[in-house]
């Protein structure tokens, strides 16, 4: 990328901010409510039956020890959907074969109503519009924030395709509403290298929210966080609700406590329960398992 492609990039990046400013783009989140005002709607994804994820009797087994055992599980579309459970109950291994990482032994996983998702590679599901953030943030750290965001709408092309990409305007747009999202609008020219771990944490989701993914899958994302951070990325993804569907593994409790509707526990492979925070921890079966470890 030339610097005049990438003045011209960000000149537009920065009109855009201005428009969003001036209260003449889309706005910030306006918390929980306004974030089911836009429910999800996918040409791709059919989502006529309710549900953007479905599994059903899913199971894995590794040298004979059953990680995933008969677990099913459904989340519908515009969904924030919070995954607790002790370690090792098999949270990071159920992304792993939603995202086409790990193959079940047995079991259904649908993306909508039609798309059967186990007969799919990894790099199909991620271009079917399923997003995953691990724990770890992967960002280039010798590049800008805007570099990083504009590297990923051009990271499903080929290398000469990369080499020559250019934003155009409605992807300014997009760039500017997603720095806007993730709070690093003041950023934009900030190597990824000198951010805050929070910041780099945020980074990253604004890398899979340009590719327009229909469901994320995010993995402990405030692990490492100072409260500060923690408290803006429960903004973050409250602002995401309704526009994607979510599902959050975390094990901090106060940040599940915030963002979440219902919360899924998972316990050795398969649901334990679920319901609202408040029922799942007054759940002897929960607490047994949280207690007994
Ligand atoms: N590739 C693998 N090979 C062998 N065992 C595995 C593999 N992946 C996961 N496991 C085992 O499966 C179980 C579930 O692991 P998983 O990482 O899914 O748990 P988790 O709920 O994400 O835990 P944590 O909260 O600690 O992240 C663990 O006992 C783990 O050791
Ligand atoms: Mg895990």
């Amino acid at each position: 990328m030339t610097p005049d492609l990438l003045d011209q990039g960000a000149r537009r990046v920065e009109a855009r901010m201005a428009a969003l400013a001036a209260g003449k783009g889309n706005t910030e989140s306006g918390g929980r409510a306004a974030g089911f005002s836009r429910l999800v709607t996918s040409s791709d994804v059919d989502v006529t039956h309710g549900r953007i994820l479905y599994l059903e009797d899913v199971s894995v087994s590794f040298d004979g020890f059953k990680a995933i055992n008969k677990l099913s599980l459904d989340i519908a579309p515009g969904e924030l959907r919070c995954i607790i459970g002790p370690n090792g109950a098999g949270k990071t291994t159920m992304m792993d074969i939603i995202t086409g990482k790990t193959r079940p032994d047995e079991g259904t996983v649908y993306f909508g109503s039609t798309i059967n998702l186990l007969r799919h590679t990894e790099p199909e599901i991620a271009q079917l519009g399923i997003g995953r953030k691990f724990q770890k943030p992967t960002v280039f750290e010798q590049l800008s924030v805007f570099e990083n965001l504009e590297l990923a709408l051009s990271m499903h092309k080929d290398v000469r395709s990369s080499l020559f990409y250019r934003l155009d305007s409605a992807q300014s747009d997009q760039l500017a509403d997603v720095l806007h999202t993730i709070h690093l609008a003041d950023s934009v020219g900030v190597q990824a290298g000198n951010l805050s771990h929070g910041q780099k944490q945020w980074l990253e989701i604004g890398m899979l929210l340009m590719q327009k993914p229909k469901l994320l899958l995010l993995d402990e994302p405030v692990a490492g966080m100072t409260d500060d951070e923690t408290e803006r990325t429960a903004e973050l993804f409250l602002s995401l609700k309704g526009k994607h569907s979510l599902m959050v593994v975390e094990h901090d409790m106060s940040f599940i406590r915030t963002i979440s509707d219902i919360v899924t526990v998972l316990c050795d492979g398969s649901v334990l329960a679920q319901g609202t925070l408040d029922q799942v921890q007054a759940d002897e079966r929960v607490i047994e398992v949280y207690l007994g470890r």
